[in-house]
């Protein structure tokens, strides 16, 4: 018997890996976090699997039904959103799972930010103007941030920011970020990426609070925030130079 943690990706359903599909395929139980895992995932379980929203569960009482499972031989699905290396909750099951004995592995998901980036079609390193993506967030009621992870701090850098979990934050954020990275700095909000109600919003962190107040967005949006997002005059990188494929990909003979 083994727990298998899955990523679910953004929300499209085609954007689990073929390895997370075939796992939900194949486990008489399945547990998934309801909030943003999408339905028709829950498609491709067996007909009779056992198949339990954990949106409304304490850690006790998922750690119970996944020790029921384990009684019973009955290998689990576990599905979160996005991929499990960030916000998932994985580290809280799986240190409980070690202690008790029971079997996991993890399948990685397309992870929130990658699917944002690709609705903006925007890559978020560019040749000396960003070559580091910063995944954070702000504090909220049940976590506050450590104190030097500040986003003044990541700033300072010039890395380029994907901020989650802050859309209803934005006024901090912006009162955060505008100093050191000035008014005219690009942002861009990406609402439900891959939904259907999938919504972008580019602006400037002078404009992006008045441009929310219009179209208000309250929840599962990134925030992207840098230069990276607007820069038109990057040199091309090296990886496809003529000369660089000349010195370091010789032709075969
Ligand atoms: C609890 S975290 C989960 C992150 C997830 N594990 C991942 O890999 O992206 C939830 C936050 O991720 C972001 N998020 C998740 N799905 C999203 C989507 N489809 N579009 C935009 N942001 C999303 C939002 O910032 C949301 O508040």
């Amino acid at each position: 018997m083994t727990v298998h943690f899955i990523g679910a990706g953004p929300g499209a359903p085609d954007l689990i890996t073929v390895r997370g599909r075939d796992l939900i395929a194949r486990c008489p139980v399945c547990l998934y976090a309801g909030s943003l895992v999408p339905r028709e995932m829950l498609q491709w379980c067996p007909a009779d699997a056992r198949v339990v929203d954990t949106a409304p569960m304490s850690l006790d009482d998922i750690v119970a039904e996944i020790e029921r499972a384990h009684a019973e031989g009955l290998d689990v699905a576990r599905l979160h959103s996005g991929d499990l290396s960030i916000w998932s909750a994985l580290a809280e099951q799986t240190r409980r799972l070690a202690k008790l004995g029971i079997p996991f592995d993890v399948t990685p998901g397309v992870p929130a930010f990658a699917a944002a980036a690709a609705a903006l079609q925007r890559e978020l390193t560019l040749p000396e103007v960003a070559q580091s993506v910063v995944l954070t967030r702000t504090s909220g009621r049940a976590s506050a941030m450590p104190e030097r992870e500040t986003l003044a701090a990541f700033a300072a850098t010039g890395a380029t920011l994907a901020i989650h979990l802050s859309i209803h934050a934005i006024d901090r954020v912006v009162a955060e970020l505008a100093p050191i990275l000035g008014p005219d700095c690009p942002v861009a909000v990406v609402f439900r990426a891959t939904w259907p109600e999938e919504r972008i919003l580019e602006a400037t962190l002078a404009t992006i609070e008045a441009r929310l107040a219009e179209a208000p967005i309250e929840r599962t949006a990134l925030i992207f925030v840098g230069r990276a997002l607007a820069a038109q005059d990057f040199r091309d990188s090296a990886l496809y130079d003529a000369d660089y494929l000349r010195r370091f990909r010789p032709r075969r003979a």
